[in-house]
């Protein structure tokens, strides 16, 4: 079972806002480190906060609005956090 739940949001706002690309960020940034098995990735359709967007959420906690590279410093936090120390 996947440490941390990552939901992006793939609607056409979030996905034209930047989730297209944040999606590879974080795939790359998984399979570079071998994560793949700790962090499950899916997508979801509009969740009608696209104002906010480009949207994503980390075990439920919606962050919005974030550089794709944050988001990835989210994860490493998290996977620690999981792990009791750094991933
Ligand atoms: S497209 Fe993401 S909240 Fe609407």
């Amino acid at each position: 079972m996947a440490a941390i739940e990552l939901v992006v949001c793939m609607g056409s706002a979030c996905f034209s806002r930047g989730n297209v690309r944040t999606l590879e960020l974080i795939q790359g940034y998984l399979k570079e480190r071998g994560l793949e098995q700790d962090v499950q990735v899916t997508g979801t359709l509009c969740q009608d906060r696209c104002r906010q967007g480009p949207n994503l959420t980390i075990q439920g906690e919606c962050f919005c609005s974030m550089e794709p590279r944050a988001i990835l410093d989210v994860i490493e936090e998290r996977l620690g956090s999981a792990a009791g120390g750094r991933p």
